[in-house]
């Protein structure tokens, strides 16, 4: 592996799952109770706001009584230690990335520990509720909602995404489905660019056979696993 320098790393729920944090398209997992289409779109948020601030305010209060795990912490351990580039791309909206110690990551499908007001734009850090409508902590508006992307919007940062895999000697796509687009195309992405493509992941996923390479088992045995020896 001395050839690799650069490295863009895409995670998915699959990464926080043994934290205890809910998937979504596993078995069990958040789309077998809730239909995304009531509480993860715009049209959703207009319909029934009390619905869906209600959903996010209950994953909002679970995800700060998990902690990471040994996942996050080899992640952590990685962008430490890699003295080439590093992006570590999530679309999880939970902050156990940089409880693990990662820093050189960006969350493209928002963070559940932000507010957004649609009256002034501004993104506050929120820890609480926000179904009994809080003010903005800028404007004072009522106008506060989750800061994370619904389906029908566009998931943030996706030009730095794609500059980081210009520049990529290796992706690796870590606990996702690959059900879900753009992050789902960024595999193809990468190979049109001749990046050279791993994926760690309990089972195929729908892009599987998109990787050069794919190795199965849960993340927190194969990611400490991989760090350790791309570090070695
Ligand atoms: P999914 O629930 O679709 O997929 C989770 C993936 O993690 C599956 O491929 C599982 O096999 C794998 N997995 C489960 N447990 C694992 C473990 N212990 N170790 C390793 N892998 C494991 O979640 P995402 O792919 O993250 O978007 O979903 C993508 C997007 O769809 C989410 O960001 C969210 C959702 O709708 C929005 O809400 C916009
Ligand atoms: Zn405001």
């Amino acid at each position: 592996m001395s050839q690799i320098r650069n490295i863009v790393i895409l995670t998915g729920a699959g990464v926080s799952a043994e934290s205890g944090i809910d998937t979504f398209r596993t078995a069990g997992g958040l789309w077998e109770r809730y239909k995304p289409e009531d509480v993860a779109t715009p049209e959703a948020f207009a319909r029934d706001p009390d619905l869906v601030l209600g959903f996010y305010d209950m994953r909002r209060a679970a995800i700060q009584e998990k902690q990471p795990n040994a996942a996050h912490l080899a992640l952590g351990r990685l962008d430490a230690e890699w003295s080439g580039d590093l992006l570590i791309v999530t679309q999880n909206i939970d902050d156990l990335h940089e409880r693990g110690g990662a820093r050189r990551m960006l969350h493209m499908h928002g963070e559940h520990l932000n507010a957004w007001c649609t009256a002034c734009d501004q993104r506050s850090p929120w820890t609480g509720p926000l179904i009994d409508r809080p003010a903005c902590p800028r404007c004072g508006e009522s106008a506060l909602r989750p800061d994370v992307v619904w389906f029908g919007e566009m998931p943030y940062r996706m030009d730095a995404i794609y500059a980081a895999l210009r520049a990529a000697d290796l992706f690796v796509s870590i606990g996702t489905s690959g059900a879900v687009y753009p992050a789902a195309g960024f595999v193809r992405g990468a190979r049109d660019l001749g990046v050279r493509t791993l994926e760690l992941n309990l089972e195929p996923s729908q892009g599987s056979s998109w990787f050069h390479e794919s190795r199965l088992g849960p993340a927190t045995e194969i990611v400490p696993a991989w760090v350790e020896e791309i570090l070695a």
